[in-house]
């Protein structure tokens, strides 16, 4: 069964027209950086700390980006917010996310990310959440792209890294337009978009209409990243073909899934693991994520990686939840150590 199961991690998927190199596994530039390769780890709110990174890099993503940091957090220097900025051994490349909507904050919070030696610094020009859009921040400076433009352009002037962009297409469905915005970043000095073509109204609803990625892709000059809904290696290939992106990002199919990042990378089906190598990583994980967040934080954020990890993969569904309600991560590494044991 073992022999099965990596038989079929190692399944090549044909490159578009079936020959030629696997496209995912080409380096590209960003300014004068360079990337092993065109797999990006999302940025991903309480999620994407630097264990998270790290693992990421370590199963193949050519570059790995932060959780959104506040750039007023950063201003006031607050302990957690720190926290968050420092990176960890391996994850270069390495982009630091920043969200807030003044130009000099946003400025001043760039060379805070360029000190802490992240190799770029990207915007959050994407995030829906009102408490966040309220404040001018997130996607709502799609909406005043004027404004947009001076936040890139002052983070741009006070910095060496690349500062880039990641973006939504509008606010609702056809508002704006999303190829409009990448120019007036692009002019404003941006070294690369991210564009995740829903609009804030979407949230994560319905399916990314890439056709709006590759308009954007063609209105600028600096590479593009796609993001949203790529699944595995013969989608992340499709959608590089359809768009003609630099590189394409991947977030929620990563999600107790790290394995997927290298597939992509490679030009591999979903190599889905068997049961012990999918504990043994996770297990490390837990460990990891304890000693950066200490025993009670951990607990809390590892809670919803139990089922991530563990669900559809011949564990018993009353032990994916018994873990879930762990009250200490001592109970729950106890416990996984047990349905290790037996796997
Ligand atoms: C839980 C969660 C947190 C997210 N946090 C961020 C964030 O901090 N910054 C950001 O730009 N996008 C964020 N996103 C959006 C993702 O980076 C990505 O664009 C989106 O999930 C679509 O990609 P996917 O289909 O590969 O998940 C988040 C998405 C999710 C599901």
């Amino acid at each position: 069964m073992r022999a099965l199961v990596a038989a079929r991690a190692r399944e090549p998927v044909p490159p578009p027209h079936g020959d030629g190199p696997w496209p995912l596994a080409q380096p590209f530039r960003v300014g004068s950086l360079e990337m092993p390769n065109r797999v990006v780890q999302a940025p991903l709110a309480g999620i994407g700390n630097r264990v998270f990174r790290q693992q990421a890099r370590r199963h193949g993503a050519g570059l790995v980006v932060s959780e959104m940091v506040a750039a007023h957090g950063i201003r006031h220097g607050n302990r957690r917010t720190r926290q968050m900025l420092e990176l960890g051994q391996g994850e270069s490349p390495v982009a630091i996310q920043v969200f807030g909507g003044d130009p000099d904050v946003m400025a001043e919070a760039a060379r805070v990310v360029q000190d802490a030696g992240a190799d770029m610094v990207d915007i959050n020009m994407g995030c829906p959440v009102p408490k966040i859009m309220k404040t001018g921040a997130g996607a709502s400076l799609l909406a005043d792209p004027e404004r947009g433009a001076a936040v890139v352009r002052a983070m741009a002037d006070a910095v060496d890294i690349p500062v880039t962009v990641k973006m939504r297409r509008g606010l609702v469905p056809g508002d704006m337009d999303p190829a409009e915005n990448a120019r007036r970043f692009e002019a404003a000095g941006a070294a690369m978009i991210t564009i995740h073509p829903r609009a804030a109204a979407d949230e994560y609803s319905g399916t990314a209409d890439h056709s709006i990625s590759a308009r954007v892709v063609k209105a600028v000059e600096i590479p593009v990243v796609i993001s949203g809904d790529v699944m595995d290696a013969a989608g992340a290939r499709d959608a590089l073909e359809m768009t003609g992106a630099a590189g394409v990002m991947i977030g929620r199919a990563a999600l107790g899934n790290p394995w997927v990042l290298g597939a992509i990378a490679r030009g591999e089906a979903d190599p889905r693991p068997d049961p012990a190598m999918v504990l043994d990583e996770l297990i490390a994980f837990c460990e990891d994520i304890a000693d950066l967040l200490g025993p009670d934080r951990s607990c809390h954020y590892l809670r919803k990686f139990h089922a991530w990890y563990l669900q559809g993969r011949d564990v018993p569904a009353d032990e994916v939840q018994a873990l879930m309600e762990d009250p200490t991560l001592d109970d729950a590494l106890d416990r996984l150590r047990t349905i290790r044991a037996a796997a």
